[in-house]
């Protein structure tokens, strides 16, 4: 049944030290951390299509232990990264070897649209697990997910920062209730069925489509994460 397949991920990222494994290397005094488990979820959606030539993007490199994961994970990818902090790259020259990194911010438009133009077929996974401040993620949502291929996934990790004092910055103080909101835009039929007859909603002239109405297919929230997957075909 579901989730009890073969993790094969948390196996490929054995030595890659990133906190989105079951357990991993902490630094400083604790030497095994509890990681997020993220790993089992990423394994579900993505080992299907493991062996696909696709652009994969992660925001937030660190010291390039998940980017590490994705390459052996995703043999036949191009894998790009983006970090704010160049100095983290220091340590991680050899396991970015054949990876693009972009350095610059994340909540900046301008930078994003200069990442776009150079990855001229654009995206078809895009994994947020930069700042995790609440009002970057949106904007990087905001300017991405256009961006994302049809049928690709957006991720947005440690969405729990919702709760936290110190991450409720910029114009959305809460991705939780953000994300809620394209829960309803999921949801069309029924969010404008006071209006119009359910069933041919879809042809109705009188309700223009806002573009996450046309274009997200379904979203997925698991503990801290959230999967936002893109429709192949935009409804109409
Ligand atoms: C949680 S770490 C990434 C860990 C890495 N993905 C892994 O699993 O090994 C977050 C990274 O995001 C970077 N970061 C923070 N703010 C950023 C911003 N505004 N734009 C881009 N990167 C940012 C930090 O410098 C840090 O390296």
């Amino acid at each position: 049944m579901f989730f009890r397949n073969e993790n094969i991920l948390e196996k490929v990222s054995k030595g890659s030290e990133t906190d989105k494994r079951e357990f991993f290397k902490g630094t400083g005094y604790k030497s095994k951390r509890r990681g997020s488990f993220f790993t089992k979820w990423y394994n579900f959606y993505f080992s299907p299509i493991r062996f696909e030539k696709i652009n994969f993007l992660e925001i937030g490199v660190g010291r390039g232990n998940s980017l590490f994961m994705w390459k052996k994970f995703f043999v036949n990818a191009n894998i790009y990264g983006i970090e704010i902090d160049k100095t983290y790259l220091e340590y991680s020259k050899n396991k970015l070897e054949n990876i693009e990194i972009f350095i610059g911010d994340q909540s900046n438009e301008k930078f994003l649209k200069k990442v776009c133009k150079k990855v001229e077929d654009g995206f078809d996974i895009i994994i947020d697990d930069g700042s995790h401040i609440t009002g970057h993620q949106v904007i990087t949502f905001e300017y991405l997910f256009k961006k994302l291929n049809p049928g690709g996934v957006y991720v947005i990790e440690d969405i729990h920062t919702s709760y936290l004092k110190g991450f409720k910055k910029g114009s959305c103080k809460n991705i939780i209730n953000y994300l809620k909101n394209r829960v309803e835009d999921v949801n069309i039929r029924g969010k404008i069925r006071k209006y119009y007859n359910a069933y041919d909603i879809l042809n109705q002239k009188k309700h223009k489509l806002s573009y996450y109405e046309k274009s997200i297919e379904s979203i997925h929230f698991y503990p801290d994460i959230c999967f936002i997957f893109k429709r192949g075909i935009e409804n109409e």
